[in-house]
């Protein structure tokens, strides 16, 4: 493949481009707000200046890649020759309905339109589209930069073609690839991570051990990177919250919302992005304190 489109230039838009440039495809960037594709093209640049500094991308590699995006406001100069489409708008049902209808209207019918959603159906955000078969979800990780993994999600009306579209993009991307063969809410990866992160709650709230030993034990005796209430920190409380609600709506009990996430949420506790969350942080982002444990 030569040439992707990414919708939405955010915390997942920008580093999907840069991944995309990075190995040699040339990436039209859309969104509605220009000041979100200058500050992802900024973004983009202090990346590639840390994986330059870093040895692993020279100078020439950083100009080559950064030359490789262009951003635009204008949807339909973003698609214009793309192979392959990928959304990556916030996790609001309405909102990915209203750009697949604007990408269905303006690419042509072999462009493959992908979504980086986490948990929504692929089917459900593709029924607005005259083509259904060339959906599939693409779901990168934060940093898509670092993340090793894409889950390929399979819609209920994705074509074997289509899947291979997305498989094949994601090994021109370097990346490893899952396939969910059945859309079913979460995936993998985001359903297995909202079970952990909310027994882990339970037992915070069984008063069996602190926020902090908690995550202690997540990181060193299970040798996760981060504990939960840490990731859930960097992540959103807000963003956590609504992934239970929406998981909890198709699996029932197992997923509800405990209280003190609900209570966090309430009382404006978002995480890092508001100054505190399970933790308590600097306007510089360190750590303070670990009053809740
Ligand atoms: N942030 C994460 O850790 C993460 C990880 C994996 C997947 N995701 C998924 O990726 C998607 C994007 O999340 P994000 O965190 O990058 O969101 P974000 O809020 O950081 O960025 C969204 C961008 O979309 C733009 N936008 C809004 N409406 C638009 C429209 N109609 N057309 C074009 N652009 C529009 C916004 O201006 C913004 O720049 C969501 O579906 C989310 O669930 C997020």
């Amino acid at each position: 493949m030569e040439r992707i489109a990414v919708i939405g230039s955010g915390t997942m838009g920008h580093g999907i481009a840069q991944v995309a440039a990075m190995y040699g495809l040339r990436v039209g960037l859309y969104d509605i707000e220009e000041g979100r594709l200058v500050a992802a093209l900024g973004q983009v640049r202090s990346s590639l200046d840390r994986l330059a500094r870093s040895g692993k991308l020279d100078e020439t590699g950083t100009a080559e890649a950064l030359g490789r995006i262009e951003t635009t406001t204008e949807l339909a100069s973003a698609v214009d020759g793309a192979e392959v489409v990928i959304e990556a708008v916030p996790e609001v049902l309405e909102l990915k309905h209203q750009v697949f209808r604007q990408l269905d209207a303006t690419c042509p019918a072999e462009t493959v339109l992908a979504t980086n959603t986490s948990q929504l159906s692929i089917t459900e955000i593709a029924a607005v589209t005259a083509y259904p078969e060339r959906t599939l979800g693409l779901h990168f990780f934060n940093p898509p930069v670092l993340m090793r993994l894409v889950e390929v999600v399979r819609g209920l009306r994705t074509s074997d073609v289509t899947l291979g579209r997305g498989l094949e993009l994601v090994g021109q991307l370097g990346k490893e690839s899952v396939v969910c063969q059945r859309d079913a809410a979460g995936f993998i990866t985001t359903r297995a991570l909202a079970a952990l992160r909310l027994e882990c709650l339970r037992i915070y709230e069984e008063g069996i051990a602190s926020i902090a030993d908690i995550d202690k034990a997540i990181r060193l005796g299970l040798n996760h990177p981060m504990g939960p209430f840490e990731l859930t920190d960097l992540v959103g409380l807000d963003v956590a919250l609504n992934n239970s609600r929406n998981l909890e709506q198709v699996y029932g009990e197992r997923f509800r919302p405990p209280q003190s996430l609900a209570l966090h949420v309430a009382a404006g506790r978002l995480g890092r992005k508001t100054g505190a969350g399970w933790y308590d942080y600097s306007p510089e982002g360190e750590r303070v304190d670990d009053s809740e444990g």
